[in-house]
């Protein structure tokens, strides 16, 4: 049997990937819509439904704008336009539009006025319910509360189709994977 190597506590905690890459969409109060890739992001609560984006403490566009209008949108990314959504991580001036430099698009959402991007597969509409900074530590989680979400590929109603989605996942650093193939289990319930 293979032995366990001992890893770093940073290397042990990049263990937890692949995660979802999206784009998260935020807007301030003069209506300037930002964009910025994230993967640090996943499900807390199921009732009521909460989710969270944990955000790096380097005054961030997307950490001080979710604080101003008190929304954002979560838009997953699918390997058709991963590299533009990847660009959006360029540092613009505050209040400049990631999505219009790199090619992407926005639409309107149902639930918040912070818009959608238009490519995205599938979105997760959140009001901003409050904003966590985990002791000593160097990111902070925005909680949204989700209102609602939309998605282009549907197995049947309200169930979307993950094959069709093909989400892009983050690894670390430029290392990047798509979902692998489908396994199924039973559960002891
Ligand atoms: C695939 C990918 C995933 C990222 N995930 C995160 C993350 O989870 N948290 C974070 O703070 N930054 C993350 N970043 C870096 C931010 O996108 C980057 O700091 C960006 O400039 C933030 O933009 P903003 O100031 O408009 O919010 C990620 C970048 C990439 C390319």
């Amino acid at each position: 049997m293979e032995e366990h190597t001992e890893l770093s506590a940073e290397r042990a905690l990049w263990l937890l990937s692949p995660r979802l890459v999206v784009l998260v969409t935020t807007m301030n109060k003069e209506g300037k819509v930002n964009a910025a890739p994230y993967s640090f992001v996943g499900p807390i609560s199921i009732n009521p439904p909460l989710c969270y984006v944990s955000v790096g403490k380097q005054n961030k566009d997307t950490e001080a704008f979710a604080r101003e209008m008190k929304q954002f949108v979560i838009n997953l990314v699918s390997a058709d336009f991963a590299q533009k959504a990847i660009n959006c991580e360029a540092k613009l001036p505050r209040g400049e539009n990631e999505l219009q430099k790199f090619g992407l698009h926005m639409r309107a959402s149902k639930h918040v006025v912070v818009p959608s991007v238009k490519e995205a597969p599938a979105t997760i509409e959140c009001l901003l319910n409050e904003v966590i900074d985990p002791k000593d530590s160097d990111h902070v989680l925005l909680i949204g509360k989700v209102l609602g979400g939309t998605c282009k590929f549907m197995r049947e109603p309200n169930k979307p189709d993950l094959d069709a989605i093909n989400p892009v996942m983050h690894v670390a650093k430029e290392h990047f994977r798509k979902v692998g193939s489908r396994i199924d289990l039973k559960r002891n319930r």
